[in-house]
């Protein structure tokens, strides 16, 4: 894929000079030679430069372990890069610094993959529920806010509802009401497609791009689904074990790269640099023909 020099792609770059620092530019949120480890025997993000583009939506795609969430994580200021720095909106992200967290984190949302609704709680105070934690609001401003939220999902009517009473896809829904009760700037979802139907599917990938478009909040994906990140992305990250990125574009760029990681894990295709077998012997070994003809190599 080319090296894009657009200001507004996430472009993993090579380094970041004071500009990048400038507050209200085009881009929300910097990796600057990030790595991180949860210990020092492993990294799981090496050396990562990127940069989020404010107003868009960019999708997080890569196989199972290859450090989507741990990428979240940093920018929710759950973890700190071990060396690099990641910028949120012109700020340095400094994880010890209790004021600068509190002050940055009410400017996201997030949709973890396994978000907990309060299953004792209506859907109306589920959404009610930061709200109250973070604003001195008035109980009928509150009121107001939330049906609104939940409108915008499409669940207004559901307010009343046990968390009990609603379906999985609703359920993400009210977690996703939720996480845009306190209009945040930045909407960090953690897949948000895992374990719905195809319905529910299509309704949470138009739901995010709807939401980013009619609040201009910039939204992050992080997804191993390709087909429905490809729909709603602006640019997409692949990233691959090792803490690596693959390739970084716009969908069509990534559906039409001829890089052979890409391609493999943009079509879904079982074999490629992602071996399908697991490194083993030789077929004739393990089956003792040894001298058999035609199974050289399909062990490998
Ligand atoms: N809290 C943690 N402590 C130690 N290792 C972790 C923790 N969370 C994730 N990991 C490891 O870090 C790697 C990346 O995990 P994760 O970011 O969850 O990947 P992804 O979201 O891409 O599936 C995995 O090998 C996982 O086992
Ligand atoms: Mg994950």
């Amino acid at each position: 894929m080319p090296e894009s020099t657009a200001a507004e792609r996430p472009v993993p770059t090579r380094c970041a000079g004071p500009a990048s620092l400038k507050p209200h530019d085009d881009t929300l949120i910097e990796f600057d030679h990030v790595t991180f480890g949860y210990d020092a025997s492993r990294l799981i993000l090496n050396d990562i430069s990127l940069k989020f583009p404010r107003g868009k939506v960019t999708a997080i795609i890569g196989s199972s372990g290859c450090g989507k969430t741990t990428l979240m994580r940093l920018i929710a200021g759950v973890h700190g890069a071990t060396s690099g720095r990641v910028v949120f909106d012109g700020e340095v992200l400094d994880v010890r610094n209790k004021a600068q967290m509190f002050r940055l984190r009410r400017r996201l949302g997030m949709l973890f993959q396994f978000g907990a609704l309060f299953t004792d709680l209506t859907v109306f105070d589920n959404v009610a529920f930061p709200l109250r934690e973070h604003t001195d609001l008035p109980e009928a401003l509150i009121r107001d806010i939330v049906l609104m939220k939940l409108n915008a999902v499409g669940l207004r009517g559901a307010a009343s509802l046990r968390i009990s009473e609603v379906s999985g896809g609703m359920a993400r829904r009210i977690a996703l009401a939720r996480a845009i009760a306190l209009d945040p700037e930045l909407i960090m979802y953690d897949e948000p497609f895992a374990g719905l139907d195809l319905i529910s599917m299509g309704v949470a990938a138009k739901l995010i791009r709807t939401l980013n478009d009619i609040t201009g909040c910039t939204s992050l994906v992080v997804s191993h689904d390709v087909p429905e990140c490809m729909a709603i992305s602006d640019y997409v990250v692949l990233m691959a074990n090792g803490g690596r990125i693959v390739a970084h574009g716009t969908p069509a760029e990534l559906m039409g790269s001829s890089d052979p990681e890409t391609r493999q894990f943009t079509r879904g295709e079982p074999d490629g640099p992602v071996k399908f077998h697991y490194p083993a012997p030789e077929m004739a070994v393990d089956f003792g023909v040894q001298g058999a003809a035609g199974n050289a190599g399909a062990g490998r």
